[in-house]
């Protein structure tokens, strides 16, 4: 029998549990899977940690996520074709739950399935070789509660370890010397260890918007947010300012492009993440940029100098869990010879013209639709649910206008329509610049 490696079981490995866990109830055969999972529980991202640095085997800690996060895009995009909002929470919920709520959604459909038991957990995928002449691979893994090394074959692996772990850290002079701390996203946990003090951010993106907000939200002085290429120009609350690149720090005062300069007690690099792969050989490794169309996969998923070898989630992301099914769904009838690969030139084509494609996009909307029609493409070939794919790109639209009108309020807002069941959203029952709790049980009182 075919024996199939997944390597984490944040939402892309569990879609691939979940996709073969579909075919299996439809009367399948499916192949014998074993997923490896570094972290005590699934969830990946959405498997929240206080542990910053390294975890308790020793070993970096995947979370890069926060107290208080909110999810950034709202939930209509990213919801489940088979198994809607509605029929996990049994009422429409508004658009943008905390964190808790959506790790809660994300087990739902897969609670009371066989699922948990194909996952070794506290298991880190330590090394991956391909054994050429046997068409095979040697897993070698080590289990941290039990500090033991095996090393076991497979037939295929599928690498869904996620890429937003890894922080891409740049060095600016002085920070040496700078008095303040100097922190990565990736290890920022709590708000409110920034109450009162002034905040140096860099970067321009999701982390750098978000960060931002949260510790306006729970209290900073101020916050003054450096940008390397373009301002985000948000309409920003009047501690909040947007300021070019920088250049230099001393031990308390950064110096900026434009001949600036201002005094803060901290810096937080919102500065992105890196594809890190270290289990992984050179013939074998992802390497890529952040972009929604990644090097050297075939279909975004099938990696091209070794197509038994897969990848999932590994693209800039608009579209999340839906994504990751609509990739796994494919990944399991590759698999299960539902889908036969083409040949080996029109597969390496197919990333050069996705990528010819994402690069004549030209703004967020069009990357939307793009990714959107990513989605419907794979969905297409295989028998996850159909979905209403423009109404899905009509919630991003709604969000990103909100987010325009009015950084602070957006995710107050109700009316979005679920691509899923058309039911809508109503506005959350809280402002969300005066909801201190970020608990479900706060969440779900609407
Ligand atoms: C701060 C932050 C906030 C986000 N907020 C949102 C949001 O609001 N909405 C949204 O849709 N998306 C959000 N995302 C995007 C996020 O990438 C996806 O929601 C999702 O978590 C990706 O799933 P994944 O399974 O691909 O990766 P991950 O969630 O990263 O899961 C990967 C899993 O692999 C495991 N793993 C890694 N390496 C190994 C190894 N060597 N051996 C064994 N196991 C391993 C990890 O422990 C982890 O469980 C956010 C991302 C970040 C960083
Ligand atoms: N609430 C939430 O749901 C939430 C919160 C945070 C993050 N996220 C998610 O996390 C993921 C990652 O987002 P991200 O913002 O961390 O990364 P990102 O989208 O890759 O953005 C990286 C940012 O870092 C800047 N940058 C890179 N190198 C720099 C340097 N040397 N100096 C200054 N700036 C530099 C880039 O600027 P340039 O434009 O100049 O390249 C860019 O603005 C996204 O999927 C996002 O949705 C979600």
């Amino acid at each position: 029998m075919t024996k199939i490696c997944i390597i984490g079981a944040g939402p892309s490995g569990l879609a691939q549990l979940r996709a073969f866990e579909q075919a299996e109830n439809n009367g399948a055969e499916i192949p014998e899977i074993v997923c490896y999972e570094k972290q005590e529980n699934w969830g990946g991202l959405w498997n929240f940690s206080w542990r910053t640095g390294t975890d308790q085997a020793g070993d970096t800690v995947h979370n890069s996520m926060y107290r208080y996060l909110w999810s950034n895009g709202p939930k209509e995009g990213l919801e489940f074709a088979d198994y809607t909002f509605q029929e996990h929470f049994g009422k429409s919920i508004a658009s943008y739950p905390p964190r808790e709520v959506l790790f809660d959604y994300i087990q739902g459909r897969i609670k009371n399935t066989n699922v948990r038991e194909k996952i070794e957990f506290d298991t880190l995928v330590r090394d991956v070789k391909y054994i050429e002449d046997r068409k095979i691979f040697a897993v070698t893994t080590r289990n941290g509660k039990t500090d033991s090394e095996k090393t076991v074959e497979f037939d295929n692996v599928i690498v869904a370890s996620g890429h937003f772990s890894t922080p891409n850290v740049p060095y600016y002079e002085g920070f040496e010397i700078f008095n303040g701390r100097i922190l990565h996203a990736h290890d920022f946990r709590d708000a409110r260890e920034f109450s009162d003090m002034d905040l140096l951010v860099l970067g321009t993106s999701y982390s750098a918007e978000d960060i931002t907000s949260q510790c306006w939200k729970y209290g900073c002085r101020s916050v003054t947010v450096a940008h390397r290429t373009a301002p985000m120009g948000f309409g920003w609350p009047e501690n909040i300012k947007e300021v070019p690149a920088l250049v230099k720090v001393n031990e308390r005062t950064a110096f900026f492009k434009d001949g600036s300069s201002a005094e803060f007690d901290a810096i937080i690099l919102c500065t992105g993440y890196k594809h890190h792969f270290s289990f992984l050989p050179d013939d074998l490794r992802l390497k890529t940029a952040n972009r929604l169309a990644c090097n050297d996969l075939y279909k975004g998923v099938v990696w091209n100098n070794n197509p038994k070898l897969f990848y999932l989630g590994m693209q800039d992301q608009w579209y999340t869990f839906n994504m990751f099914d609509a990739q796994a769904w494919y990944v399991r009838d590759v698999l299960m010879g539902q889908i036969q690969l083409p040949d080996q030139k029109t597969m390496d084509r197919d990333p050069v013209i996705r990528q010819e494609n994402e690069d004549a996009l030209e703004d967020d909307y069009a990357c939307i639709r793009y990714q959107g029609a990513y989605v419907q493409e794979l969905i297409n070939e295989t028998d996850y649910e159909n979905f209403n794919i423009d109404a899905a790109n009509e919630a991003f639209f709604q969000w990103k206008k909100a987010k325009k009108k009015n950084i602070m309020t957006f995710r107050d807002q109700g009316g979005l329509i679920s691509p899923m069941d058309e039911s809508i959203s109503p506005p959350h029952h809280t402002e969300w610049k005066d909801e201190l709790d970020d608990t479900m049980a706060s969440y779900m009182k609407n």
